[in-house]
């Protein structure tokens, strides 16, 4: 029996440049995708996956993600005497409970592995998940991570889920080499993080959402800077890789990098369309501005 990924860790400490100046005071992880923040779209992932407890790393000017995922009383009283019990329910059904959320702070963004690594003392013993709370999965019902834990069961070691992009795009992403097997799992071979275009091992990225044993906190320790003068994650498990199995999942669904603008406003469309209420409209709008 493999022990159980209980917790989710997810790092939201960057500096959201690219979507300056709306993340100038504004965390990029709150941007909304319909009406909901971004980050609560993974949380809500990662709970269908399983997860009981969600660390959150953060930073300065990143104090409302801890207020959203806190009840507000004043709110749900108002809304209480106003008899809108939806929009009651709405609220309390994502929320996680008391004492399932924690927070720490990575200080300065000097990576993403770097981010994990701040939440080393909060994860313990015990592996975890990890997700990117800007990248979005649209899919099959239960969501990426729950696919990832059934992988898991089955398997145990570090589980990461892939995705194919163009050949001409794998130099933006950390890359697997892989031994292609029947079905949709792989062992892992090997890894890259931003291979100089023309030399990446194949098509598969590794596109944010990742179960990993604890020994990467021991790695991520010593980890020097990688790609774009940053500690990065891909590096820590290339080196894990030595002593542990990778199995990358070729999950069901679609993933939307809404770190960029063209990802995050795609996601808006696509998690748009998927509302019965929403789509005829949204699409009649669409066609008067082509
Ligand atoms: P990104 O590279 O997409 O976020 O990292 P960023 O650095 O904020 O983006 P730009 O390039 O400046 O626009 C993926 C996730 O990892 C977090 C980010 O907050 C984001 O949710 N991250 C990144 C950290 O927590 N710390 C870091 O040092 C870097």
């Amino acid at each position: 029996m493999v022990q159980k990924v209980r917790k989710a860790v997810f790092p939201a400490a960057g500096m959201g440049t690219r979507f300056l100046p709306a993340t100038k005071a504004n965390p990029k992880e709150m941007l909304t995708v319909v009406d909901k923040p971004l980050i609560q779209h993974v949380v809500d992932e990662a709970r269908a996956g399983g997860i009981e407890h969600f660390i959150f790393v953060t930073g300065r000017n990143k104090g409302v993600i801890e207020d959203h995922f806190d009840r507000q009383i004043e709110l749900e009283k108002t809304l209480k005497e106003r008899g809108r019990q939806a929009e009651l329910d709405m609220l309390t059904a994502s929320l996680p409970g008391p004492g399932q959320t924690s927070f720490t702070r990575q200080q300065e963004p000097l990576g993403l592995g770097h981010a994990v690594w701040c939440a080393r003392d909060l994860v313990g013993d015990e592996p975890f998940a990890l997700l990117l709370p800007d990248v979005l999965v649209q899919g099959n019902g239960t969501g990426c991570l729950a696919q990832l834990q059934e992988e898991y069961e089955r398997t145990g070691g570090n589980v990461v889920a892939v995705e194919e992009v163009p050949d001409d795009a794998t130099h933006h992403y950390g890359i697997v080499d892989i031994e292609r097997g029947a079905g949709a799992s792989h062992p892992i071979r090997g890894m890259v993080e931003k291979p100089a275009p023309g030399t990446a091992p194949s098509n598969l990225i590794l596109m944010g959402r990742y179960l990993l044993q604890p020994e990467i906190f021991g790695i991520l320790e010593d980890q020097q800077s990688g790609a774009g003068g940053e500690i990065q994650i891909t590096d820590a498990m290339i080196s894990l890789l030595a002593s542990q199995k990778f199995t990358a999942v070729e999950y069901e669904g679609k993933s939307f990098d809404c770190g960029s603008k063209i990802g995050f406003l795609t996601a808006n469309i696509a998690f748009a369309l998927e509302r019965e209420e929403l789509r005829e409209a949204l699409l009649e709008e669409i066609g008067k501005l082509t």
